[in-house]
């Protein structure tokens, strides 16, 4: 079992415009491709993360939210960092944003994959952004190619990155 990151990011890597999803509910395959990941496992996220779904514990998931201050919500546990996040959690467990808490995760060693969808768009007006991989640490491992549709407006692939073993 894994922890792994969970994003999506168009061509500029941006993953938020306005406290929403940049192509806002326009990729209902990714929804359900994040639903289908993460269901069954934890989700840690960030406070403003926790906002963007309307303050309330995404069901069949065990809910982590970092804040410096306790959510008030009912069925969601709160962190006030990424690693007291990460003790609370059992496997598997999702990173599913925001940017910080993406930053911090992709320097921790135990966090090992990302299933990154990567948007074949450029959104403009956009504020929140994934950072640049380090492909010395990290390797494609798998790629796959959905095509838009009637019901997903843009094309995009899933991308499955490994964190390189050491020695
Ligand atoms: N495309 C995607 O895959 C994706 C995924 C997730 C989110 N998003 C988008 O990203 C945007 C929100 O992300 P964001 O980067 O603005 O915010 P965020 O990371 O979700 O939340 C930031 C907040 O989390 C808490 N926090 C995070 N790291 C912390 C740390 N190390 N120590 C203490 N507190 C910490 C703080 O909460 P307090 O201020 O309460 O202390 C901070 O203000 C929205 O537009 C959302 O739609 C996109």
């Amino acid at each position: 079992m894994e922890k792994a990151i969970i994003v999506a990011y168009d061509t500029n890597r941006a993953i938020g415009r306005g406290g929403d999803l940049p192509w806002g509910r326009s990729l209902p395959a990714d929804l359900a491709h994040f639903k289908r990941l993460t269901r069954g496992g934890d989700i840690i996220m960030g406070r403003k993360t926790f906002e963007s779904i309307g303050r309330r514990p995404l069901p069949e998931r065990e809910n982590i939210v970092i804040s410096s201050r306790p959510t008030g919500v009912k069925g969601v546990l709160t962190a006030v960092n990424l690693s007291s996040a990460l003790a609370l959690s059992r496997y598997p467990t999702f990173i599913i944003g925001g940017a910080q808490v993406y930053s911090d995760a992709l320097n921790a060693p135990e966090i090992d994959t990302i299933y990154a969808t990567e948007v074949d768009a450029t959104f403009s007006d956009t504020d929140t952004f994934f950072p640049e991989l380090d492909m010395t640490i990290w390797q494609e491992m798998s790629r796959t190619h959905h095509p838009a549709d009637d019901d997903n407006a843009y094309a995009f692939d899933f991308v499955t990155y490994r964190r390189k073993t050491v020695g």
